[in-house]
């Protein structure tokens, strides 16, 4: 039987409804909306597409937003100052530097500037600490959009196998700490993995954040497991531009129980937890 297709972007859209909803309320009692300074450094395409698109989804909700667009010659000094502008900045509830950042311009520097209280990322080194030890925390985006995706679609992860493919510091560590949280047993493989497809073959949840187009077949998946592709990878095929994920969708749908499609699945979800986390973050703020 081919599998459920996990429908990130209705999914989004409910939450995002829920979230304007939620909006209203704290624009009655507070006399403002949650406001998202989002800061772009540089010109890369990808990047600005992503911005527009987290500027637009503010507006949708209600709430306030700024974007500033610097130069790629900007230098950190700079940079840090904006930031700080954005950390007293009393309209200002959530503060996102967008990744990547220019060569000469330190992330972790960037990322460890902004209040934490204000990281609707979750990049700063308390909020990741805190995640570790299950303290309240901001967390990133990302794999808080693939959680909420499986509990929507009552997908269990209570004492099943997860295993996650990537150990990036936005997704694939987060990610281990909130299966933790879920009670999943984890494993974590990466480029140095020795049998990836074997590993793969385990999971009762396969989560994939590698960045490498379809590169997980049909025969890396457990029939009936649950598959979350975060890929976003642009190929050409037959003379066009086409979008696809990290794994191999039209095969591996016909293998898993449930699937979230690259685009459609875990995109859309991100930018809402961006919200999410806004929200979040500007009820601490009015406290
Ligand atoms: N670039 C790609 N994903 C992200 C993200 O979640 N946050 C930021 N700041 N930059 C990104």
């Amino acid at each position: 039987m081919p599998a459920t297709i996990i429908d990130g972007k209705a999914l989004a859209r409910q939450i995002r409804e829920e979230i304007r909803r939620d909006t209203e309320i704290f624009l009655r009692e507070h006399g403002r909306p949650p406001g998202l300074a989002v800061i772009l450094v540089g010109d890369d395409p990808a990047s600005k597409i992503y911005v527009r698109n987290k500027a637009r989804a503010c507006n949708e909700v209600g709430f306030f937003s700024r974007q500033e667009h610097l130069p790629e010659s900007t230098s950190q000094k700079d940079l840090i100052d904006l930031v700080e502008f954005f950390n007293r900045d009393n309209l200002i509830d959530g503060i996102l530097v967008q990744h990547p950042m220019p060569k000469h311009i330190d992330e972790a520097t960037i990322f460890r500037t902004v209040d934490s209280r204000k990281d609707v990322d979750g990049f700063h080194p308390l909020n990741v600490g805190n995640l570790c030890i299950g303290q309240e925390c901001l967390v990133s985006c990302t794999p808080m959009g693939i959680i909420e995706m499986l509990r929507r679609y009552e997908i269990p992860l209570l004492g099943k196998r997860a295993v996650v493919v990537g150990r990036s510091n936005i997704v694939g560590k987060p990610m281990i700490q909130l299966l933790l949280r879920e009670h999943a047993t984890v494993t974590v493989c990466h480029s140095r993995t020795v049998d990836l497809p074997g590993e793969c073959r385990n999971a009762d949840v396969l989560i994939v954040a590698i960045g490498k187009p379809e590169f997980v077949r049909a025969d890396s998946i457990k029939p009936g497991a649950t598959v979350i592709d975060v890929g976003t990878n642009f190929i050409k095929r037959n003379g066009k531009n086409v979008q696809v994920g990290d794994v191999a969708f039209e095969e591996a749908k016909e293998i898993a129980s449930a699937i979230s499609p690259s685009p459609g699945g875990v995109g859309p979800m991100t930018i809402t937890m961006l919200l999410s986390n806004t929200l979040q973050a500007a009820r601490w703020h009015v406290k």
